[in-house]
């Protein structure tokens, strides 16, 4: 499938625009134009207490210690702040930290700081006092790991080696402010530097320059600078190991997985230089991803420079690895360009799904592009059902209203599959080279800029749609982000390839064998569209001998197992009681946790079951999934 000309090309494209890294000062020069842009940009996050145009924090020196004995982060911040408008006080956001001193560069006492409460999920607004020559504050605290949702550490048993405890933080959306005071809204961007002690037998990581060997002391050092905003500052503590896959690209994980995960990602360096053929140079230097613990909550998180993944796309066989290409993307959609707010958080998404499908077509072809595309239009079809279900049309809106509620209420499937089909709709509709165009510009233009659904409607129109008169009325571009439901001009996809599986599901169903079923050829797309086809009223025998035939409970492919739980149990398929347990207690991924958990209510006698493997496996949750499980179970 692979296209050998066109690879050629990128090698040679890449072998240019890709090397030396940034200069400081190339970076401040050109980041210090953009973020005084963005302060004129007239917006509101509700999410947290800054006042930004007021004072900012521009550079963040951080010094940490972290203790795995007590399960806790014991810090130093000092911010170099800007004072823009002479004012008396800066604010941060803070939650659940206990914070023991606050310092000043011109003042040589303690700072009394006031702490005003504010709403539990939001946390508190420090308010810390300044004078207009303040250059830096500094402010020691402790965060531990009972208040600081952001973090999970981890006891050996929960790691691959088994050995030694780990650590990793989650901080995007509102929790960076769980373990670091900051200014915590996706706007406000700052570089910074860090010394961080861990246990001598354990390696340190961050969103930012990294080590890739051990050092004695068990002291790392890390600078990041570019400007970046709270919700991507991010580590990792564990026993770890490096292994390079190109010349900017390489992988971390344990000793135990280090060479699968190699292999799996083999591809990695090839998705750098397609995405930079694409939509223009990738600007942070290296792309490592780390291969974490199973109860990291998400697929993937993009924080800069070193992708957090979940070990769960290690299938063996390259066929998830759409989540590197995804979270590769958000180094352009996301963190580059960034969302204003939580509210924005289509521009973010839909671009990635969008950016993400591009970068596997060109790397696995076409078919399989299309494949992917197909699988997230059959989620947006379900996500608008389930949310209608549940009274919350308003959030099939792209642009959704998050005034006084968790932001992480806004992370449905709408922004990721609904922006991306609106993306599709737009290279539709005025071609692809004109919409490769404008989005290669439109990256450049905004590069380390905050971007609002209101700018980006004015740009686009300036840019793009004012070009011909029909675009605007063919796309709809408003009636997509601020309407409810799926637009009836969303784009059709048709697959060949899920046709064929349509096809021999049926001759199942009519009494076919299952070992009849042509699929010697089939990709893990087809796999997955097969099963979401089968109903729930299937018997024991054809569950059976659909288990037996393609070995669906012992796959080593955790979609493809966790789409056939979501059948077992509607099809109240015996014996597999265990295997849907030992899955839900060891793998804390949200995505897979809800449906599972939601099939189990819907069962007879689902709640008890589901609440008894509940009990077992939320230790082993990070408080991002243990919040959502909670809720959906009738804890909250
Ligand atoms: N940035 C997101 C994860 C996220 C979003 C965390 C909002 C917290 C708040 C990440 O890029 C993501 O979308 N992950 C998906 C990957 C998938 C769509 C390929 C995931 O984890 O499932
Ligand atoms: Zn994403």
């Amino acid at each position: 499938m692979r296209n050998t000309l066109l690879i050629l090309a990128l090698a040679a494209v890449s072998a240019i625009s890709c090397g030396t890294e940034k200069g400081k000062e190339q970076i401040e020069q050109e980041t210090a134009m953009n973020e005084r842009n963005n302060l004129e940009l007239d917006y509101s996050d509700h999410h947290s207490y800054l006042k930004p145009k007021e004072a900012v924090v521009k550079h963040l020196n951080w010094k940490a210690t972290i203790d795995f004995n007590q399960k806790t982060l014991a810090a130093t911040a000092t911010y170099t702040i800007d004072n823009i408008k002479g004012v008396d006080t800066i604010y941060l956001d803070v939650r659940n930290l206990a914070i023991n001193k606050v310092n000043r560069d011109d003042s040589q006492k303690d700072l009394d700081i006031v702490v005003h409460k504010k709403e539990p999920f939001l946390g508190d607004q420090l308010a810390i006092p300044i004078t207009a020559a303040t250059k830096t504050i500094s402010i020691n605290y402790v965060a531990n790991a009972e208040g600081a949702d952001a973090l999970q550490f981890l006891n050996p048993v929960q790691t691959a080696g088994k050995k030694h405890p780990f650590l990793f933080t989650q901080s995007q959306a509102i929790l960076a402010r769980t373990w670091l005071p900051c200014q915590d809204s996706p706007g406000i961007r700052f570089t910074y530097e860090a010394e961080v002690t861990v246990p001598k037998e354990l390696m340190a990581l961050m969103s930012a320059k990294n080590p890739t060997e051990k050092n004695e002391s068990g002291v790392y050092h890390f600078t990041m600078d570019q400007p970046v905003p709270s919700y991507l500052f991010a580590l990792a503590v564990g026993d770890l190991e490096y292994k390079s896959l190109g010349k900017n690209t390489g992988v971390y994980a344990e000793p135990s997985v280090i060479e699968s995960a190699a292999y799996e990602f083999e591809d990695m360096q090839d998705m750098v230089d397609t995405a930079e053929t694409l939509y223009g140079p990738y600007q942070w230097g290296v792309y490592d991803v780390i291969v974490l613990p199973p109860s990291f909550p998400f697929g993937g998180m993009e924080n800069p420079r070193l992708t957090f993944a979940t070990p769960t796309i290690i299938a063996g066989d390259k066929s998830l690895t759409a989540l590197i290409a995804h979270e590769l993307a958000h180094s352009w959609s996301g963190n580059l360009v960034t969302n204003a707010t939580w509210e924005d958080i289509w521009l973010n998404e839909g671009f990635t799904v969008y950016f993400e499908n591009r970068i596997m077509e060109e790397i696995f072809g076409a078919d399989f592009a299309n494949m992917l595309a197909l699988l997230s239009y059959q989620d947006l079809q379900d996500e608008i059902k389930w949310l209608n279900s549940e009274n919350r049309s308003a959030d099939t809106r792209l642009r959704v209203d998050l005034e006084g509620r968790n932001p992480d209420d806004g992370l449905t499937g709408i922004p990721y599959d609904k922006g991306f089909f609106l993306m599709k709709l737009m290279e539709e509709t005025v071609g692809r080279e004109e919409w490769d165009n404008f989005l290669k510009t439109y990256f450049d233009t905004f590069k380390f800029k905050v971007m609002t659904t209101d700018s980006f409607l004015d740009y686009l129109d300036k840019e793009l749609l004012s070009k011909n008169p029909e675009w605007e009325t063919t796309i709809q571009p408003n009636k997509w982000i601020f309407e409810e439901g799926l637009p009836e001009n969303c784009p059709k996809i048709t697959s060949t390839k899920f046709e064929a599986v349509e096809r021999e599901l049926t001759k199942w169903t009519n009494g076919g064998k299952a070992s009849a079923i042509e699929s010697s050829e089939w990709v893990t797309p087809q796999w997955l569209h097969f099963i979401n086809l089968i109903n729930d009223t299937l018997s024991q025998e054809q569950m059976s001998e659909l288990d037996a035939t393609f070995g669906f409970t012992q796959s080593g492919n955790s979609e493809i197992k966790a789409a056939w739980f979501e059948k077992v149990i509607p099809n109240n398929y015996a014996g597999l009681e265990n295997a849907v347990e030992e899955f839900l207690i060891e793998v804390g991924r949200r995505k897979f946790l809800t449906p599972i958990y939601k099939a189990l209510l819907k069962s007879e006698g689902g709640l008890s079951a589901a609440k008894a493997i509940y009990e077992k496996a939320r230790p082993n949750y990070h408080a991002v999934s243990s919040e959502s499980m909670d809720k959906l179970l009738g804890y909250k």
